[in-house]
Protein backbone atom coordinates (compact mmCIF):
# COMPACT_ATOMS: atom_id res chain seq x y z
CA UNK A 1 0.00 0.00 0.00
CA UNK A 2 1.71 3.05 -1.44
CA UNK A 3 -0.68 5.50 -0.78
CA UNK A 4 -2.75 4.27 2.13
CA UNK A 5 -2.59 3.53 6.13
CA UNK A 6 -4.68 1.20 8.05
CA UNK A 7 -5.32 0.42 11.23
CA UNK A 8 -8.00 -1.12 13.62
CA UNK A 9 -9.64 0.80 16.32
CA UNK A 10 -11.66 -2.29 17.81
CA UNK A 11 -14.18 -2.93 15.34
CA UNK A 12 -13.35 -0.01 12.92
CA UNK A 13 -11.28 -0.17 10.53
CA UNK A 14 -9.79 3.37 9.98
CA UNK A 15 -8.40 4.02 6.01
CA UNK A 16 -5.88 6.83 5.55
CA UNK A 17 -5.35 8.36 2.44
CA UNK A 18 -1.65 9.42 2.92
CA UNK A 19 -0.61 11.07 -0.32
CA UNK A 20 0.08 14.09 1.10
CA UNK A 21 3.20 16.03 -0.95
CA UNK A 22 0.04 16.29 -3.68
CA UNK A 23 -2.69 16.94 -1.06
CA UNK A 24 -4.23 13.34 -1.70
CA UNK A 25 -4.93 14.04 -5.60
CA UNK A 26 -6.64 10.86 -6.44
CA UNK A 27 -4.40 9.15 -8.52
CA UNK A 28 -5.28 6.03 -10.50
CA UNK A 29 -3.38 3.52 -8.16
CA UNK A 30 -4.80 5.11 -5.12
CA UNK A 31 -8.03 4.94 -6.57
CA UNK A 32 -7.03 1.11 -6.77
CA UNK A 33 -5.55 0.67 -3.42
CA UNK A 34 -8.37 2.33 -1.62
CA UNK A 35 -11.21 -0.04 -3.40
CA UNK A 36 -9.32 -2.97 -2.74
CA UNK A 37 -8.97 -1.49 0.99
CA UNK A 38 -12.44 -1.16 1.62
CA UNK A 39 -13.71 -4.20 -0.16
CA UNK A 40 -11.07 -6.13 1.80
CA UNK A 41 -12.87 -4.52 5.05
CA UNK A 42 -15.99 -5.61 4.02
CA UNK A 43 -14.91 -9.12 3.94
CA UNK A 44 -13.59 -9.27 7.59
CA UNK A 45 -15.59 -10.45 9.91
CA UNK A 46 -13.87 -8.72 12.31
CA UNK A 47 -14.95 -5.32 10.82
CA UNK A 48 -18.29 -3.54 11.56
CA UNK A 49 -17.58 -0.20 9.73
CA UNK A 50 -15.03 1.49 7.97
CA UNK A 51 -13.92 5.23 8.25
CA UNK A 52 -12.48 7.13 5.61
CA UNK A 53 -9.78 9.71 6.24
CA UNK A 54 -7.23 12.12 4.77
CA UNK A 55 -4.43 14.44 5.64
CA UNK A 56 -4.98 17.71 7.93
CA UNK A 57 -5.10 20.20 4.95
CA UNK A 58 -6.76 17.86 2.72
CA UNK A 59 -9.04 15.21 2.49
CA UNK A 60 -8.53 14.84 -1.59
CA UNK A 61 -8.25 17.57 -3.43
CA UNK A 62 -9.41 15.73 -6.76
CA UNK A 63 -8.56 13.42 -9.54
CA UNK A 64 -4.90 13.93 -10.59
CA UNK A 65 -4.97 16.64 -13.00
CA UNK A 66 -1.16 15.48 -14.00
CA UNK A 67 -2.04 11.83 -14.96
CA UNK A 68 -4.75 13.74 -16.98
CA UNK A 69 -3.38 17.06 -19.19
CA UNK A 70 -2.52 15.23 -21.57
CA UNK A 71 -4.98 12.39 -21.87
CA UNK A 72 -7.04 12.26 -25.02
CA UNK A 73 -11.24 11.55 -25.26
CA UNK A 74 -9.81 8.26 -26.20
CA UNK A 75 -7.86 7.99 -23.86
CA UNK A 76 -10.04 8.63 -20.70
CA UNK A 77 -13.05 6.63 -22.61
CA UNK A 78 -10.50 3.84 -22.87
CA UNK A 79 -8.82 3.98 -19.07
CA UNK A 80 -12.05 4.55 -17.79
CA UNK A 81 -11.03 5.81 -14.39
CA UNK A 82 -14.30 6.23 -12.91
CA UNK A 83 -15.34 2.70 -13.37
CA UNK A 84 -13.45 1.45 -10.42
CA UNK A 85 -15.87 3.79 -8.18
CA UNK A 86 -18.62 1.64 -9.01
CA UNK A 87 -17.56 -0.73 -6.33
CA UNK A 88 -17.19 1.73 -3.79
CA UNK A 89 -20.84 1.83 -3.51
CA UNK A 90 -20.98 -1.83 -3.68
CA UNK A 91 -19.52 -1.77 -0.09
CA UNK A 92 -21.92 -3.10 2.20
CA UNK A 93 -20.69 -1.72 5.70
CA UNK A 94 -20.84 1.87 6.73
CA UNK A 95 -18.47 3.85 5.68
CA UNK A 96 -17.94 6.79 7.51
CA UNK A 97 -15.87 9.75 5.79
CA UNK A 98 -14.01 12.18 8.34
CA UNK A 99 -13.15 15.13 6.28
CA UNK A 100 -10.39 17.88 7.24
CA UNK A 101 -9.17 20.38 4.79
CA UNK A 102 -10.10 20.28 0.94
CA UNK A 103 -12.48 17.48 -0.58
CA UNK A 104 -12.47 19.20 -4.34
CA UNK A 105 -13.59 17.53 -7.58
CA UNK A 106 -13.35 13.87 -7.16
CA UNK A 107 -12.55 14.38 -2.93
CA UNK A 108 -15.47 15.67 -2.67
CA UNK A 109 -17.20 13.24 -4.44
CA UNK A 110 -15.50 10.85 -2.34
CA UNK A 111 -16.54 12.08 0.69
CA UNK A 112 -20.19 12.17 -0.92
CA UNK A 113 -19.84 8.60 -1.79
CA UNK A 114 -19.54 7.37 1.63
CA UNK A 115 -22.73 6.84 3.94
CA UNK A 116 -22.07 9.54 6.34
CA UNK A 117 -19.85 12.16 6.91
CA UNK A 118 -18.34 13.90 9.56
CA UNK A 119 -16.39 17.05 8.58
CA UNK A 120 -14.05 19.01 10.24
CA UNK A 121 -14.38 23.08 10.60
CA UNK A 122 -11.03 23.37 8.10
CA UNK A 123 -13.41 21.07 5.43
CA UNK A 124 -13.86 22.86 2.30
CA UNK A 125 -16.17 21.03 -0.63
CA UNK A 126 -16.63 21.76 -3.96
CA UNK A 127 -16.21 20.55 -7.49
CA UNK A 128 -14.24 22.96 -9.10
CA UNK A 129 -13.45 21.03 -12.39
CA UNK A 130 -15.27 23.61 -14.62
CA UNK A 131 -12.39 25.49 -14.04
CA UNK A 132 -10.27 22.77 -15.46
CA UNK A 133 -12.83 23.10 -18.48
CA UNK A 134 -14.38 19.83 -17.12
CA UNK A 135 -17.05 18.66 -15.15
CA UNK A 136 -17.19 16.23 -12.25
CA UNK A 137 -17.10 12.42 -13.83
CA UNK A 138 -16.99 10.57 -10.44
CA UNK A 139 -21.14 11.29 -9.77
CA UNK A 140 -20.89 14.60 -8.62
CA UNK A 141 -23.59 16.50 -10.47
CA UNK A 142 -25.83 12.71 -9.67
CA UNK A 143 -25.03 13.42 -6.15
CA UNK A 144 -25.45 17.23 -6.14
CA UNK A 145 -28.58 17.29 -8.40
CA UNK A 146 -30.46 14.59 -6.26
CA UNK A 147 -29.35 15.61 -2.58
CA UNK A 148 -29.70 19.85 -3.16
CA UNK A 149 -32.54 20.10 -6.05
CA UNK A 150 -31.43 21.47 -9.74
CA UNK A 151 -30.76 25.09 -8.37
CA UNK A 152 -28.16 24.86 -5.83
CA UNK A 153 -26.69 21.84 -7.27
CA UNK A 154 -26.44 23.77 -10.63
CA UNK A 155 -24.80 26.85 -8.75
CA UNK A 156 -22.10 25.06 -6.99
CA UNK A 157 -21.35 22.87 -10.17
CA UNK A 158 -21.34 26.07 -12.83
CA UNK A 159 -19.46 28.44 -10.11
CA UNK A 160 -16.72 25.80 -8.70
CA UNK A 161 -16.67 27.76 -5.30
CA UNK A 162 -16.10 25.58 -2.66
CA UNK A 163 -18.43 25.66 0.58
CA UNK A 164 -17.59 25.26 4.08
CA UNK A 165 -18.40 22.87 6.36
CA UNK A 166 -20.72 24.51 8.11
CA UNK A 167 -22.83 25.34 4.80
CA UNK A 168 -22.90 22.09 3.84
CA UNK A 169 -24.29 20.53 7.16
CA UNK A 170 -27.08 23.41 6.50
CA UNK A 171 -27.46 22.20 2.87
CA UNK A 172 -27.85 18.62 4.24
CA UNK A 173 -25.34 17.31 2.45
CA UNK A 174 -22.93 16.46 5.52
CA UNK A 175 -23.51 15.10 9.28
CA UNK A 176 -21.97 16.61 11.85
CA UNK A 177 -19.20 19.39 12.00
CA UNK A 178 -16.82 19.08 14.80
CA UNK A 179 -13.11 20.31 15.35
CA UNK A 180 -10.76 19.09 13.32
CA UNK A 181 -8.73 17.59 16.16
CA UNK A 182 -11.62 15.68 17.16
CA UNK A 183 -12.94 14.62 13.72
CA UNK A 184 -11.60 11.05 12.98
CA UNK A 185 -12.09 10.32 16.87
CA UNK A 186 -16.07 11.12 16.26
CA UNK A 187 -16.04 9.00 12.80
CA UNK A 188 -14.10 6.02 15.11
CA UNK A 189 -17.17 6.67 18.31
CA UNK A 190 -20.03 6.68 15.36
CA UNK A 191 -18.57 3.55 13.62
CA UNK A 192 -18.48 1.78 17.32
CA UNK A 193 -21.69 2.48 17.97
CA UNK A 194 -22.97 1.19 14.85
CA UNK A 195 -20.42 -2.05 15.20
CA UNK A 196 -23.19 -2.64 18.06
CA UNK A 197 -26.01 -2.69 16.00
CA UNK A 198 -27.49 -5.72 13.48
CA UNK A 199 -25.28 -5.94 11.13
CA UNK A 200 -27.74 -7.63 8.74
CA UNK A 201 -30.41 -4.98 9.50
CA UNK A 202 -27.62 -2.06 8.30
CA UNK A 203 -26.84 -3.63 5.57
CA UNK A 204 -30.63 -4.00 4.69
CA UNK A 205 -31.14 -0.51 5.68
CA UNK A 206 -28.30 0.58 3.37
CA UNK A 207 -29.47 -1.45 0.84
CA UNK A 208 -32.98 0.49 0.92
CA UNK A 209 -31.89 3.91 1.01
CA UNK A 210 -29.13 3.85 -1.88
CA UNK A 211 -32.34 2.19 -3.65
CA UNK A 212 -34.30 4.89 -3.26
CA UNK A 213 -31.88 7.23 -4.72
CA UNK A 214 -32.32 5.21 -7.60
CA UNK A 215 -36.08 3.91 -8.26
CA UNK A 216 -39.39 5.37 -8.61
CA UNK A 217 -41.19 6.00 -5.23
CA UNK A 218 -43.64 3.20 -5.58
CA UNK A 219 -40.78 0.48 -6.34
CA UNK A 220 -38.09 1.68 -3.56
CA UNK A 221 -41.40 1.24 -1.17
CA UNK A 222 -41.72 -2.42 -2.74
CA UNK A 223 -37.84 -3.12 -2.15
CA UNK A 224 -37.83 -1.53 1.24
CA UNK A 225 -40.86 -3.99 2.37
CA UNK A 226 -39.23 -7.24 1.02
CA UNK A 227 -36.02 -6.08 2.60
CA UNK A 228 -37.76 -5.54 6.26
CA UNK A 229 -39.71 -9.18 5.56
CA UNK A 230 -36.18 -10.54 4.86
CA UNK A 231 -35.03 -9.22 8.25
CA UNK A 232 -36.77 -11.53 10.15
CA UNK A 233 -34.88 -14.45 8.77
CA UNK A 234 -32.05 -13.01 10.77
CA UNK A 235 -31.54 -14.67 14.20
CA UNK A 236 -30.43 -10.60 15.06
CA UNK A 237 -34.14 -9.83 14.66
CA UNK A 238 -35.47 -12.41 16.98
CA UNK A 239 -33.15 -11.07 19.56
CA UNK A 240 -33.45 -7.64 19.44
CA UNK A 241 -37.07 -8.00 19.73
CA UNK A 242 -37.18 -10.31 22.46
CA UNK A 243 -34.22 -8.16 24.35
CA UNK A 244 -36.67 -5.33 24.27
CA UNK A 245 -39.01 -6.93 25.70
CA UNK A 246 -37.17 -8.44 28.39
CA UNK A 247 -36.25 -5.23 29.11
CA UNK A 248 -32.51 -6.09 28.49
CA UNK A 249 -29.62 -5.06 26.00
CA UNK A 250 -29.29 -7.34 22.61
CA UNK A 251 -26.52 -9.50 22.04
CA UNK A 252 -26.12 -9.18 18.18
CA UNK A 253 -23.94 -11.94 16.24
CA UNK A 254 -24.53 -10.66 12.74
CA UNK A 255 -26.73 -13.43 11.24
N1 LIG B 1 -3.98 16.89 -9.08
C1 LIG B 1 -2.63 16.87 -9.09
N2 LIG B 1 -1.86 17.57 -8.22
C2 LIG B 1 -2.51 18.31 -7.31
C3 LIG B 1 -3.92 18.38 -7.23
C4 LIG B 1 -4.66 17.62 -8.17
N3 LIG B 1 -6.00 17.61 -8.15
N4 LIG B 1 -4.24 19.22 -6.21
C5 LIG B 1 -3.09 19.63 -5.66
N5 LIG B 1 -2.04 19.10 -6.32
C6 LIG B 1 -0.61 19.29 -6.06
C7 LIG B 1 -0.14 20.66 -6.52
O1 LIG B 1 0.17 20.62 -7.90
C8 LIG B 1 1.07 20.88 -5.65
O2 LIG B 1 2.15 20.15 -6.16
P1 LIG B 1 3.64 20.81 -6.20
O3 LIG B 1 3.98 21.02 -4.75
O4 LIG B 1 4.49 19.78 -6.88
O5 LIG B 1 3.50 22.10 -6.95
C9 LIG B 1 0.69 20.22 -4.34
O6 LIG B 1 -0.38 19.31 -4.65
C10 LIG B 1 0.18 21.21 -3.31
O7 LIG B 1 -0.89 21.97 -3.90
P2 LIG B 1 -0.90 23.57 -4.01
O8 LIG B 1 0.50 24.11 -4.00
O9 LIG B 1 -1.75 23.95 -5.18
O10 LIG B 1 -1.61 23.96 -2.64
P3 LIG B 1 -2.47 25.28 -2.34
O11 LIG B 1 -2.67 25.30 -0.87
O12 LIG B 1 -1.85 26.48 -2.96
O13 LIG B 1 -3.86 25.05 -3.07
C11 LIG B 1 -5.82 23.77 -3.73
C12 LIG B 1 -4.71 23.99 -2.65
C13 LIG B 1 -6.76 25.00 -3.75
C14 LIG B 1 -6.58 22.51 -3.31
C15 LIG B 1 -5.16 23.60 -5.12
O14 LIG B 1 -4.13 22.62 -5.00
C16 LIG B 1 -6.11 23.16 -6.18
O15 LIG B 1 -6.87 23.97 -6.67
N6 LIG B 1 -6.07 21.85 -6.59
C17 LIG B 1 -6.84 21.34 -7.67
C18 LIG B 1 -8.31 21.16 -7.28
C19 LIG B 1 -9.12 20.66 -8.47
O16 LIG B 1 -9.26 21.32 -9.47
N7 LIG B 1 -9.70 19.44 -8.34
C20 LIG B 1 -10.48 18.84 -9.38
C21 LIG B 1 -9.65 17.88 -10.20
S1 LIG B 1 -10.53 17.16 -11.59
C22 LIG B 1 -11.55 15.98 -10.90
O17 LIG B 1 -11.52 15.75 -9.70
C23 LIG B 1 -12.47 15.24 -11.85
C24 LIG B 1 -13.43 14.30 -11.16
O18 LIG B 1 -14.62 14.50 -11.20
C25 LIG B 1 -12.97 13.13 -10.45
Amino acid sequence: MAYLTMHDDGPVRIVRMAREDRLNALNLALVDELVAALEAADADVNVRAIVLTGGEKAFAAGADIGEMADATAVDMKLRDQFRAWDRIRGVHKPVIAAVKGFALGGGCELALACDLVIAGESAKFGQPEVKLGLMPGAGGTQWLARRLGKARALELLWLGDPITAREALSLGLINRVVPDEACVAHAVELGKRLAEMPPVALRCIKEAVYQAMDTAFADGLEAERNLFYLLFATEDAREGMRAFLERRKPEFQGR
